[in-house]
């Protein structure tokens, strides 16, 4: 949040002494509402900021930053709790980005920031969310119907989740077992809410993929610029709506086909049928 004549001298609108005038003259709006008190704080990446009638735009240059966000972070510009937030991490970073979406406190992974708030929106725009991938560690090892029904859907407040691709990844544990989820729903602690629906609490969580975008050498706490590629194919999978069909890596009969859109198939991960469970 930035005050209001800060963010229209940043724009380019006006200096900061003509922008207080501006405010003063009843000219601008902060979503719908005339703002004449001269503190008033905005978000420029959210707020629909106008003068006379017309949108504000920023006047920065578009970034675009991939984080490997840590555990221990949160995902906000500023937290009123004063946790250690995602920006402490973007030393160099001087444009007014921020994320898109959110990985909770202790989900570790990718995590892209932008002041570009046209793609942002498109980014998580329920009918356009791109497919993202995350890596879970879960207490014990689902079995096929666990891992059908997280692929289908369960019931999260009320409402169930869209199809999942799940896949369970070869391993040799009776404790736990490491699953991948694409999922394309950005619900409030999705995944874990998933996996506790079935009765495998996720003990570690990681997004692995946002859409076309993956980094695995990326070191958590590191972040680098999209190239322009990344941003074309992003930007593309933005258009492109997602309706995700659910498929389980279950034997023989998941359709091979039906995957979230932007996806790919499945290298790594044995298919459950051919890595069956040994037991110790
Ligand atoms: N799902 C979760 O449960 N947590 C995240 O951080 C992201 C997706």
């Amino acid at each position: 949040m930035e005050r209001l004549q800060k963010i229209l001298s940043q724009a380019g609108v006006a200096s900061r002494r003509t922008a207080e005038d501006l405010m003063r003259q009843g000219r601008v709006t902060v979503n719908g509402e005339t703002v004449r008190e001269l503190g008033t704080k905005a978000d420029p990446a959210v707020d629909d900021i106008r003068v006379d009638g017309r949108r504000v735009k920023s006047a920065e240059r578009p970034r675009y930053v991939l984080l490997n966000k840590p555990k221990g972070y949160v995902t906000t510009r500023s937290d009123p709790q004063r946790r250690s937030t995602v920006m402490e991490l973007l030393a160099g970073v001087r444009e007014y980005v921020y994320p898109v979406g959110r990985l909770d406190y202790d989900t570790e992974g990718l995590l892209l920031l932008t002041n570009d708030g046209d793609l942002a929106a498109r980014l998580t725009h329920p009918r356009h969310e791109v497919p993202r991938v995350y890596e879970v560690k879960v207490a014990g090892v689902p079995d096929d119907h666990d891992i059908d029904r997280i692929a289908k859907g369960v019931t999260i407040d009320g409402r169930r989740t869209q199809p999942a691709r799940v896949e369970l990844m070869p391993g040799r544990h009776e404790s736990h077992a490491t699953l991948r989820i694409t999922i394309a729903e950005g619900r409030n602690r999705q995944v874990r809410r998933m996996f506790d629906a079935i009765g495998h609490p996720v003990d570690y969580l990681r997004r692995i993929a946002i859409g076309p975008l993956r980094d695995v050498r990326l070191k958590p706490g590191h972040w680098r610029d999209l190239s322009d590629d990344e941003v074309r194919a992003l930007r593309r999978a933005a258009h492109t709506p997602t309706s995700p069909s659910g498929s389980s890596a279950r034997a023989g009969n998941a359709p091979a086909a039906r995957r979230p859109p932007g996806t790919t198939p499945a290298a790594g991960p044995r298919r459950r049928a051919r890595a069956p469970r040994t037991r110790h």
